[in-house]
């Protein structure tokens, strides 16, 4: 498949059509779960400049460190299971960081137990979307990301939902409840997915005989961590997420 031309999207429906961008490729494609390297590269063009530092704590393959290198960012990334030379192993919970350094962050999270990754006990992959421990702990990713990016910034969460067996598991939908507990929550795109998988005959007859419907997009899930005024009482308390947007908000899954 020939490689996309990089334009900047307009519109919440992306159709990504090829998984890498340009001659090589970004991040690997023996890597399964790699992110499409064009979705990031639309949003480190539209939130960051040239010299910001972007952050990934679920780097996988690096991918967000190639797309950010090929446009003069500086990239940091975490994994538990590193499979890039510049990917540092890290819990995504835990991130060996300054608070308040990252200008972007990009995480695509495992989607439940859909892949399987390390195996590592800490492996949020190894956690049944089903449940609410799934959830709790995307939730202390979430947090985390909060502590290390700069007021002002934004960030991206790229998700899919599930459907496993029998049961609809809304990933997307959760997330943006989780999210808006300590961020402004700015957009919500829908990125088409171009899977092999979705053009084989057997998939759809599953899908026909068994009554449920193959997964075709996922979300892009886009948040600003808001600049606190400095006379502010949300300020004065604490300066964390529970500190702000957490306060008043009921209490979910996670
Ligand atoms: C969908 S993949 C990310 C793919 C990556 N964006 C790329 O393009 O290669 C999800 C990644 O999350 C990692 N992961 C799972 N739990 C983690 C944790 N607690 N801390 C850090 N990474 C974790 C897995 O090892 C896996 O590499």
């Amino acid at each position: 498949m020939p490689s996309p031309t990089l334009s900047l999207q307009t519109t919440t429906l992306w159709e990504y059509p090829s998984q890498h961008y340009g001659k090589g490729e970004q991040g690997s494609s023996d890597y399964r779960g790699a992110t499409p390297s064009w979705v990031i590269w639309n949003l480190l063009q539209r939130y960051t400049q040239p010299g910001d530092l972007v952050v990934d704590p679920m780097c996988g393959s690096g991918t967000t460190l190639d797309v950010a290198k090929d446009m003069g960012r500086l990239g940091i990334g975490f994994d538990l299971q590193p499979h890039h030379p510049k990917v540092k192993e890290a819990d995504a919970r835990d991130l060996p960081m300054e608070d308040e350094v990252a200008d972007f962050v990009f995480v695509d999270p495992p989607y439940g137990t859909n892949l399987k990754y390390s195996g590592k006990p800490e492996c949020i992959g190894e956690l049944d979307a089903r449940k609410d421990e799934y959830f709790e702990a995307m939730g202390k990713v979430f947090e985390e990301l909060w502590r290390v990016m700069k007021p002002g910034s934004h960030g991206g969460v790229f998700v899919c939902d599930v459907w496993k067996r029998k049961e609809f598991v809304p990933i997307g939908a959760q997330f943006i409840y989780l999210l808006v507990q300590a961020f402004k929550v700015v957009d919500h795109i829908t990125v088409v997915r171009k899977s092999k998988s979705l053009e084989q005959g057997n998939y759809h007859k599953a899908a026909e005989e068994t009554n449920y419907f193959l997964r075709g997009f996922s979300h892009l899930l886009l948040f600003q961590k808001e600049e606190v005024d400095a006379d502010s009482p949300e300020k004065k308390g604490g300066g964390s997420p529970r500190g702000s947007r957490r306060q008043g908000r009921g209490r979910g899954r996670g």
